[in-house]
């Protein structure tokens, strides 16, 4: 079976590509109201690792079961955000097309290597469906105990939507974060943790450095540039996070490419302070959808 599944929206002359590995979307294109031609809409770094050795430097990896760093106890001997993108999926072969939308469902259960570092029952179902203008991504999460213990065996996690949007960093205004709560990565405490902020900018650019995780965000936003965008819209994911390495780290990162960080905006819904629980036998659902912005040239 193909490592990357193609879908392929002909009624609009839309595409999108997911890697088997990690469930990663490392492609997709669409043309807009303003251009027939299909455009990628997605960044993905010249020298990201695709042979499965190591998570993709672009698309949209999948992060579960824990975002960063591990927090949580049960995550104790998992990577950086988690699992879930530097795993082998499964898919059955079968690709659904409703001619407006064409769609596909990966699924991913314990393995013997997430077993042994990851004990507990899950399943995993990750959606892509791909519209005209738009492509939507669904991450289902089930605990899948079947204990009926009080109080209830939880599955505690954290999921988030790494996009790396294709867009002109220089450019680039994310709306509307003004007036919340956020936590700045790239100036950790003493203790290594992230201070809390207030959000005073209407739009946050990224031309310098930005690890910002905000807080019980408004789930709806717009990435802009001069003369193109695009929003996102999601639901179950109460966090956002915005980061661009710029050349400050940018440049230490081994499957960057050179100036890759000019190219690109991670705006990256997710549910990530704290942690989302979900009952023995219930599945919770998180979603986006990316779609293009079809505006008049922002002013600069
Ligand atoms: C972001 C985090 O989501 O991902 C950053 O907030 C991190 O702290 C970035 O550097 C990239 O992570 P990774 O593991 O793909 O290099």
């Amino acid at each position: 079976m193909a490592n990357t599944i193609l879908l392929q929206n002909s009624k609009y002359n839309a595409s999108a590509e997911i890697m088997l590995y990690g469930a990663t979307v490392v492609s997709w294109k669409c043309p807009s109201l303003a251009d027939s031609q299909p455009r990628e809409r997605l960044f993905v770094s010249a020298t990201a690792i695709r042979d499965g050795s190591k998570p993709v430097r672009g698309g949209i990896p999948v992060v579960f079961p824990c975002f960063g760093p591990p927090t949580h106890p049960e995550h104790s001997k998992l990577p950086q955000h988690g699992f879930a993108r530097s795993s082998v999926w499964s898919w059955n072969g079968a690709i659904t097309d409703e001619g407006d939308r064409v769609s596909v469902t990966l699924t991913l259960d314990p393995t013997p290597a997430i077993t042994s570092v990851y004990k507990r029952p899950f399943h995993l179902a990750f959606v892509v469906s791909l519209g005209r203008f738009d492509l939507s991504t669904e991450l289902h999460v089930q605990n899948t105990s079947s204990s009926t213990a009080y109080p209830p065996d939880y599955l505690e996690f954290q999921a988030l939507f790494h996009n790396y949007i294709a867009g002109p960093s220089s450019e680039i205004l994310v709306t509307p974060l003004k007036g919340l709560s956020y936590f700045d990565k790239t100036e950790p405490t003493d203790e290594g943790r992230a201070t809390a902020k207030t959000e005073t900018r209407a739009g946050v650019d990224v031309r310098k450095f930005t690890d910002s995780v905000y807080e019980s965000a408004s789930q709806n936003y717009e990435v802009t540039w001069v003369d193109g965008g695009i929003s996102i819209q999601t639901s179950n994911l109460k966090d956002v996070v915005v980061w661009n390495p710029q050349a400050e780290a940018g440049s230490k990162m081994g499957d960057m490419e050179k100036g890759g960080w000019d190219n690109f905006v991670c705006c990256e819904p997710g549910h990530v302070r704290g942690f989302e629980k979900v009952a023995p036998g219930l599945t919770w659902v998180g979603k986006q959808v990316l779609s293009v912005i079809q505006a008049a040239r922002r002013e600069r």
